[in-house]
């Protein structure tokens, strides 16, 4: 199969979904297929990904972090999505490599601009402003059951912080808020993938995580990997 130059642009792949959904295995579970294949991936999540992004994230999520303001939460989120598409994204996109990010934009639309009541249009606009308006090639989002995912979430953080040294900060800190939140936050996810399903790819997360893995693997191969093969080198 032909190569193609080393300047051409990599592909962005999102994932999202509720907390416990499952999506960051899945995510692994890509990049490993798309590595098998020659493809050079950067995989990251947010909030996060870079030295900066990883202290603001241990603001936003920390429950001991108390009284924070939704739009000063939103204003760090931003900020640590800033530094990893200054730091991390763009470089890698421009070197060819394929980056597959746990949580982006639609989390912050999602969850502060539905769960916390901010509205998808200060949650935009702070995109356009901030990160350039950079949008992923694809969005995988993991649609699942809001109690199941919430206590799924809740119980691996639970586990986490009974085996932290003490005094380390866990991440409790959205696994604390009730379920007409997070129906909230699904609902802002439903409309997102209803705007724009050209990108976002919904699917059902509470089926075997062997079938939503082939089902990922599928849409990718059509859309990035099929004929005109836009594989990568591994350099
Ligand atoms: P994450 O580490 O993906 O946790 P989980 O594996 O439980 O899904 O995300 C941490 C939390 O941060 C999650 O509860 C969602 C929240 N979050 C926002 O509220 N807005 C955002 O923009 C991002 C990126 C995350």
């Amino acid at each position: 199969m032909a190569r193609v130059s080393a300047r051409k642009r990599g592909r962005f792949i999102t994932f999202e979904g509720l907390d416990g959904c499952g999506k960051s295995t899945q995510l692994k579970r890509l990049a490993e297929v798309l590595r098998a294949e020659g493809i050079a991936v950067l995989v990251t999540r947010e909030p996060g990904g870079t030295p900066i992004g990883e202290r603001l994230r241990s603001i936003v999520l920390d429950s001991a972090t108390l009284g924070l303001a939704p739009r000063a939460e939103l204003a760090i989120l931003f900020a640590a999505r800033a530094q990893q598409v200054h730091e991390n994204i763009l470089p890698a996109l421009k070197a060819g490599r394929w980056v597959l990010c746990d949580r982006f934009t639609d989390s912050s639309e999602a969850y502060q601009g539905g769960g916390r009541g901010l509205g998808s249009e200060a949650v935009l606009t702070m995109h356009r402003v901030v990160c350039g308006n950079l949008q992923p090639d694809m969005t995988v989002l993991m649609d699942s059951d809001v109690t199941a995912s919430v206590a799924r979430a809740r119980r691996r953080n639970l586990a986490k912080v009974a085996t932290a040294p003490d005094g380390e900060a866990d991440e409790n800190r959205f696994e604390q808020e009730n379920q007409a939140f997070f129906t909230r936050v699904q609902q802002a996810y439903h409309a997102i993938a209803k705007r724009e399903p050209q990108r976002v790819l919904m699917l059902d997360a509470r089926r075997q995580p062997d079938v939503v893995h082939r089902e990922i693997v599928e849409v990718v191969r059509q859309r990035f990997l099929g004929a005109a093969n836009e594989r990568q080198s591994k350099n």
